[in-house]
């Protein structure tokens, strides 16, 4: 075999956990290779959810303004619409993605950035561009087959699609991101909880167009389930069809019970399944594409070995209720470049790759068993009603009938029905604290010995933002130049930042020295009048839990690494050897 080719790190995967890891180690200045098993990206649209961490990622990377030109806004995602079919009775609506006027300021105050909705299909691509702009090498029908590692690097064996060629890649290290059935995942032996394809159902996925919009203008939002008897298709009661593009472009989802035969997917079966969804054959439909999956619920224990790193679906794998995938993988990276840049580059010891594992594997076995449950409050609209999983059409509509009866047992079940409906917020929004109030404990974090605050309200439902080293830096609003300029927007860009008011100007030269003595990127912001940057609204001093002589001191991936709550006796003293343990280089 030929001399392998030589790279920094070698990325398995251009699904949007190796793109967007490719497009922040190449604007780092890591010579990254990127590959791809099969010619293009994504076909299907996939995941579609992004949310404001996501976002806010894509705003440090200046790719927001693309990403929400591609997308759809939060705007029309909102009205989540349960009926019999399209054109058929509404039996309720929730308000899903924080479009609930009690959950939309929360929602505009988190964040400088929103929601939206991104189908994979048309994210991938301004990702995998990107990455290739950024100056990461990107091959399309190139296959991983196998690595072999060593104290210096790793050696992976690569297959050429087009050629037929078998060739080596020598890399300082490996990122698989190689989705749910990830070879390199296995071939590093990565220990997993819970199986992927549970339980006796599976979906069908149907891509179709068709014009909607008669039926959606009056009630925007991105998922409309329909309960209905599955007959025909042996269909389990439930499906949803899922805007693609407003209001043309379409996923219909239907399970199916896979213990019995498999279902008929040819054109005209699954036309009949779109068409009982919709309720109307007066609109014309065309089918674009066919699939089946299952629900996972399967989570990596370890997500590391040695120089080998798993990020995205590599290491979590679960049903798409919640639309954590995506963005979940997304933030796996964003999690572990800045690091791999900093090693790399010898700003850093070996040894600050480890918190990789301690701070993103708990977030991986949280998100999988939030979004698997998730999946149960579907389940709990068909027992509110009194029927099971599989109705009959008769069975179904009696029961539906009730709903509509002037009784003791209807005003029973529509409370249940009602309630049940409410419940199922927790798969389409209702996560907005798994989302958002990640906390991380490992060795690039540096305690203040404060205690964790306790949450106030439940911590899955609500974000709690804190500037508690572990946590993600809380978003408000400050000016630059009379402009309004979010925190997040002082920070990323692959470096450290240090935070603090008009009283601590003295941690300027503190860190500044400091970054001289490591060799690393520390910009220093000082908020308050007469700065770069103030605190016009006074959002800052109220957000920051420190003094305003104190300081924070936030990671390249806006988390908080360590603060000082104020700077007497001078606590400026200890930032050198904060940063250092931070870095491991002590
Ligand atoms: P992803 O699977 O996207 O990418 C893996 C990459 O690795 C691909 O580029 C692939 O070609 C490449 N690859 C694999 N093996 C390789 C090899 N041996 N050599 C080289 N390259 C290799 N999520 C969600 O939140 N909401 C949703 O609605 C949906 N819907 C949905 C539908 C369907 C049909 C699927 C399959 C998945 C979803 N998901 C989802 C999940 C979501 O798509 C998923 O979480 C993300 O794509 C994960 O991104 P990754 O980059 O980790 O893997």
């Amino acid at each position: 075999m030929s001399t392998p080719i030589k790279t920094d790190v070698l990325i398995v995967g251009a699904g949007p956990a190796g793109a967007v890891a490719a497009i922040l180690l190449a604007r780092l200045g890591i010579k990254t290779l990127m590959i791809n098993k099969y010619r293009s990206t994504s076909p299907g649209p996939r995941a579609h959810i992004t949310n404001q961490r996501t976002m806010e990622i894509m705003r440090d990377l200046e790719l927001e303004d693309s990403a929400k030109l591609l997308a759809t806004p939060q705007s029309y995602m909102g009205e989540h619409v349960y009926a019999t079919s399209m054109a058929g009775q509404e039996l309720g609506r929730i308000r899903s993605w924080q479009t609930h006027p009690t959950r939309q300021g929360e929602h505009d105050q988190a964040s400088p950035t929103s929601v939206c909705d991104l189908p994979q299909l048309y994210f991938e691509p301004l990702l995998v561009n990107a990455a290739s702009h950024s100056g990461a090498d990107v091959r399309f029908l190139t296959e991983y087959r196998s690595l072999v590692q060593d104290q210096d690097g790793v050696t992976a064996t690569l297959f050429d699609r087009l050629t037929g060629a078998e060739y080596q890649v020598r890399a300082k290290y490996l990122i698989g991101a190689d989705g749910a059935r990830s070879q390199v995942a296995q071939d590093i032996e990565l220990p997993f909880e819970g199986q992927m394809a549970t339980g006796t159902s599976g979906a069908i996925n149907v891509e179709f167009s068709a014009d909607l919009s008669s039926l959606t203008d009056h009630r925007r939002g991105d998922m409309y389930w329909i309960l209905q008897p599955g007959t025909g298709v042996r269909g389990q009661g439930i499906g949803v069809l899922r805007m693609v593009r407003p209001w043309n472009k379409w996923v219909a989802v239907w399970g199916f019970d896979k213990s019995k035969a498999e279902p008929s997917l040819d054109e005209a079966s699954v036309k009949e399944i779109v068409y009982k969804l919709l309720g109307t054959r007066n609109i014309p439909v065309t089918i674009n594409a066919v699939s089946t999956w299952s629900h996972n619920r399967q989570y990596a224990l370890r997500n590391t070995s040695g120089r080998v790193f798993c990020v995205g679906d590599a290491v979590h794998r679960h049903p798409p209720m919640g639309g954590l995938g995506l963005n979940t993988s997304v933030q796996d990276a964003y999690n572990l470049c800045w690091k791999l840049a900093m090693v790399i580059r010898g700003q850093a010891g070996q040894s600050l790759l480890a918190s990789f594992d301690s701070e993103r594997s708990p977030i991986a076995r949280q998100i999988v068993e939030y979004a698997f449950g998730c999946g149960s409050s579907l389940g709990a609209l068909f027992q509110s009603l009194g029927i099971g999983q599989h109705p009959g059409e008769k069975e179904m509509a009696d029961h539906l009938r009730v709903l509509e009866a002037s009784t003791d047992e209807g005003a029973q079940t529509r409370a249940e029905f009602r309630r049940a409906m409410d419940n199922t917020i927790s798969g389409f929004g209702g996560g907005y604290g798994i989302e958002m109030n990640q906390r991380y404990q490992s060795n690039a974090i540096y305690p203040d010995g404060t205690p964790e605050p306790s949450f106030t309200r439940n911590p899955e439902q609500y974000y709690q933002a804190s500037t508690r080293p572990g946590a993600h830096l809380p978003h408000v609003w400050l000016t630059g130049n009379q402009r309004r300029i979010s925190t997040l927007d002082l920070c990323g860009k692959g470096k450290f930042t240090l935070l603090t008011g008009l009283s601590g100007i003295a941690w300027v030269e503190t860190a500044q020295e400091a970054a001289k003595a490591l060799g690393i990127d520390l910009s220093v912001h000082v908020i308050g009048p007469g700065q770069t940057y103030e605190d016009t609204y006074g959002d800052f001093s109220r957000m920051r839990e420190t003094d305003e002589d104190g300081a924070l001191l936030i990671r390249p991936d806006m988390f908080v690494a360590w603060r000082a709550p104020n700077d007497s006796p001078p606590q400026r003293v200890q930032l050198l050897p904060v940063l250092r343990s931070i870095l491991a280089l002590v």
